[in-house]
C-alpha cells in the first residue's frame, strides 16, 4: 500500500491531537440523545433498564455468559478480586508495564503484587515467566492485553488450571479484541474493562465491568457492586457503592453498535503507520502475533532519544503519549506495598523508549501521513 501526502488546505497549520471524542460523538448525537432521553424520561439515573440492556449486549458480543457493570475499570479489577476471594497475605501475578488501575485492586485488597517481565516484542505479559513466581500464597494472576493485544492465553490458563489460580483478564484496552478468534473478555475466569471516555468503547464519564461465565462468581459480583445486598438492607459482607449511572449504559449500549466499525478504522490507521514506518532505522514498530487480533487502542513504538522526539513531535503540532513513563514497581504507592520482582529489563527498558502516536477512528489519513512525514525527519535529523 502507499500512502501519499495529499494537499489539504490549513491542514498542516492544525494541530493533531492524541484524541477527538468530540468528532466521535458529534457524528452520532442524534442516536446518544435519544437514548439519554430515555433515561431522563424513567429516571432510572443508577443501574436500571439501560444498564441491563448495556450488561446483556457487551456480554453477548464478547462471548461471556455475564456483565456487572460499574462505576470505572479499577472499581472492576477490584470487584473481581474480591470475588476471588484475595485478601492479606495473598499475591497476585501481573505486570509492572501498565496503567496503574492494574494494581490498585490488588493493594485494596492488602494482596501483593508479584511482577513478571514484559515479552520484547509485544510488551505484553511474558508467561513464560509465571510458572516460576508461583508459590503457595498465589491466589490469581492479571494478564493485561496491553495497548488492545491479547496475551497468550492458553498456556497461562493452563498454568493456573494446574496450580487451582483464578485469572482475572484487564482487558480495559482490549475490547473487540481476539485470541486465537476469541473474543478478550471470555478468555480468563473473569475479565475487566473500562469505559473511560478515551478508550475504544468509552461512556460519557467513568465506567467499567467484570465479564464472567461463572453463575457464583457472577452472584457475588453484584452484591459486590451494590452495597453487598443479599436482600434490601442486609448486608452480609463488606461491600461497595461500584454502581453504574443509568446514562452510562445508555451511551455504551448505542457506541457499541460501532465498535467494530470503529476498530476496523484503528487497524486501517495502524497499517497505514507500519506500512509507511517499515524500514525506517532507529524505529521499533509494534509487532501482533499472528493469533491475535488487536483492537489498536494504542500505536506504540520504541525509540532512543524518546523525549526529545516527543517535544519535537509537539513543536510541530502533532500531540503523542506515553504508556508509561515510570514502570509500577518503581512509584512509591506500589513500593510501599512490597511488591515481589525480578530485574524486569523489558519493562524498564520500555518506559524509557515508548510513544504512542495519535490513533483513533476519526483521525484523518492525512493527518496520520503527518504525523509519520514529521516523525521520520526527526529521525532522520537525529532530533533525539
Ligand atoms: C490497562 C488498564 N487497567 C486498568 C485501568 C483502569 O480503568 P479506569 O480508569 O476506568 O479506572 C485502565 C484505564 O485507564 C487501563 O488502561
Amino acid at each position: 500500500m502507499a500512502h501519499t501526502l495529499r494537499a489539504v488546505p490549513g491542514a498542516a497549520d492544525e494541530r493533531v491531537p492524541f484524541s477527538n471524542l468530540k468528532a466521535q460523538h458529534d457524528a452520532i448525537s442524534g442516536e446518544l440523545q435519544q437514548a439519554m432521553e430515555k433515561v431522563v424520561a424513567n429516571s432510572a439515573f443508577v443501574l436500571g433498564p439501560a444498564v441491563e440492556r448495556f450488561e446483556e449486549s457487551f456480554s453477548r458480543y464478547c462471548g461471556a455468559a455475564h456483565a456487572v457493570a460499574c462505576n470505572s475499570g479499577t472499581s472492576a479489577i477490584h470487584m473481581a478480586l474480591r470475588a476471588a476471594d484475595v485478601g492479606p497475605g495473598d499475591e497476585v501475578i501481573t505486570v509492572a508495564n501498565t496503567f496503574v488501575g492494574t494494581v490498585w485492586g490488588i493493594l485494596y485488597c492488602g494482596a501483593t503484587p508479584v511482577f513478571v517481565d514484559a515479552d520484547a516484542d509485544t510488551l505484553t505479559m511474558n508467561v513464560e515467566q509465571v510458572a516460576e513466581h508461583i508459590t503457595p500464597r498465589t491466589r490469581a494472576i492479571i494478564p493485561v492485553h496491553l495497548y488492545g493485544q491479547p496475551v497468550d492465553m492458553d498456556p497461562l490458563m493452563e498454568l493456573a488450571q494446574q496450580h487451582g489460580l483464578c485469572v482475572i483478564e484487564d482487558a480495559a484496552q482490549a475490547h473487540g479484541a481476539r485470541y486465537r478468534g476469541r473474543r478478550a473478555g471470555a478468555l480468563g475466569h473473569m475479565a475487566c474493562f473500562s469505559f473511560y471516555p478515551g478508550k475504544n468503547l468509552g461512556a460519557w464519564g467513568e465506567g467499567g465491568a467484570v465479564l464472567t461465565s461463572d453463575p457464583a462468581l457472577y452472584s457475588r459480583l453484584r452484591g459486590l457492586r451494590d452495597h453487598a445486598q443479599s436482600r434490601r438492607y442486609r448486608h452480609e459482607e463488606l461491600g461497595f457503592n461500584y454502581r453504574m449511572d443509568g446514562i452510562q449504559g445508555a451511551v455504551l449500549d448505542v457506541k457499541l453498535r460501532h465498535l467494530d466499525r470503529w476498530n476496523a478504522r484503528r487497524r486501517e490507521l495502524a497499517a497505514l503507520y507500519s506500512d509507511m514506518l517499515s524500514g525506517m532505522e532507529g524505529i521499533r514498530l509494534p509487532l501482533v502475533r499472528e493469533w491475535a487480533e488487536s483492537s489498536w487502542h494504542l500505536y506504540v513504538v520504541r525509540l532512543a532519544g524518546r523525549d526529545g522526539i516527543l517535544a519535537a513531535m509537539d513543536a510541530r503540532g502533532i500531540s503523542c503519549g506515553l504508556h508509561y513513563p515510570v514502570p509500577l514497581h518503581l512509584q512509591e504507592a506500589v513500593r510501599s506495598a512490597r511488591p515481589r520482582h525480578g530485574a524486569l529489563p523489558v519493562t524498564c527498558e520500555a518506559a524509557g523508549t515508548v510513544l504512542s502516536l495519535p490513533l483513533y477512528p476519526e483521525l484523518e489519513n492525512d493527518a496520520a501521513i503527518r504525523v509519520v512525514e514529521s516523525l521520520k525527519e526527526l529521525l532522520e535529523e537525529g532530533a533525539a
